[in-house]
């Protein structure tokens, strides 16, 4: 049986669907057969994750709503072991309170979270920011848990309370793991970034902040625009080789 790993963060815009998508494309470059599911209704996973050209855009809300079996929403990728589902629907509306309370009313994330875990090795979630109903129901259906923290002085006020809602989650779901904070967008040089790497490490206890960090680098944003991962479009790149290191670390914890 596979893993869950859901990606989450308090803050928006720091870099979750990046890492989805990047650490996805690794897990898979290295063989294992990898679902990443996006049940963030903005639905940005689509942009990134390097789908085939004419490809259908129904996706979890779809599946969701009854639209959909659930087989119908699991695309192939441009890469052999990396299949994607989509957000769907839901990412062409402005109203998401109906998806939200399908989440909320079902127990339906968690059946398809279960299910795709039977069939892969590894399920990377793409959640929204903050700890709503979505989030907060992926993580109750999750095996492990990582947090992208934007190398930013502004990450300090939000960490505390992302740290709170998962140890909440834990509380009733004691086998959730966290791996750890992931330090992105950091910039070697840039002495606000540095000073905030040096505070969540002193202040956070021991192992908590990854010592991997994700380098800020055009390429990441570059890829999106080109609708492909990093790690496939500029495996050169560090913020690409980053990802793929990140993927060896986590899927050698993942096997023991
Ligand atoms: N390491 C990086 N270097 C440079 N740009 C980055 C990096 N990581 C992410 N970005 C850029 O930052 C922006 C936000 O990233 P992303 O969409 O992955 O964040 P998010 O946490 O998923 O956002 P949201 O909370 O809205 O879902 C994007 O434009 C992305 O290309
Ligand atoms: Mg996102």
């Amino acid at each position: 049986m596979g893993k869950i790993l859901a990606i989450v963060s308090q803050k928006g815009g720091v870099g979750k669907t990046t890492t989805a998508v990047n650490l996805a494309a690794a897990f898979a470059r290295r063989g294992l057969k990898t679902l990443v599911v996006d049940v963030d209704p903005q639905g940005s996973v689509r942009f990134g994750v390097g789908l085939r050209k004419g490809h259908p855009t129904a996706g979890f809300a779809d599946y969701l709503a009854g639209a959909r079996s659930l087989r119908e929403v699991i695309l192939p990728t441009a890469l052999p072991w990396l299949r994607v589902m989509l957000a769907g629907s839901v990412s062409d509306t402005v109203d998401h309170s109906a998806y939200f309370d399908r989440i909320a009313h079902s127990d339906l994330l968690a059946q398809m979270l279960g299910a795709a875990r039977e069939r892969c090795d590894i399920v990377v979630v793409d959640t929204p920011p903050g700890l709503g109903p979505v989030t907060r129901r992926t993580l109750l259906a999750s095996d492990r848990v990582l947090v992208p923290l934007q190398c930013e002085p502004l990450a300090l006020q939000t960490t505390p309370q992302i740290l709170r809602g998962i140890q909440d989650v834990v509380a009733t779901h004691e086998s959730l793991v966290l791996d750890g904070l992931l330090l992105t967008m950091y910039e070697a040089g840039n002495a606000a970034c540095e000073r905030t790497a040096q505070y969540v490490r002193q202040h956070l206890p021991a192992g908590m902040v990854l010592d991997l960090v994700i380098p800020r680098s055009v390429a990441l944003a570059d890829a999106f625009a080109a609708g492909q991962p990093a790690v496939l479009r500029s495996p050169a790149d560090d913020a690409s080789q980053a990802y793929v290191n990140l993927a060896t670390k986590l899927a050698e914890r993942f096997s023991r």
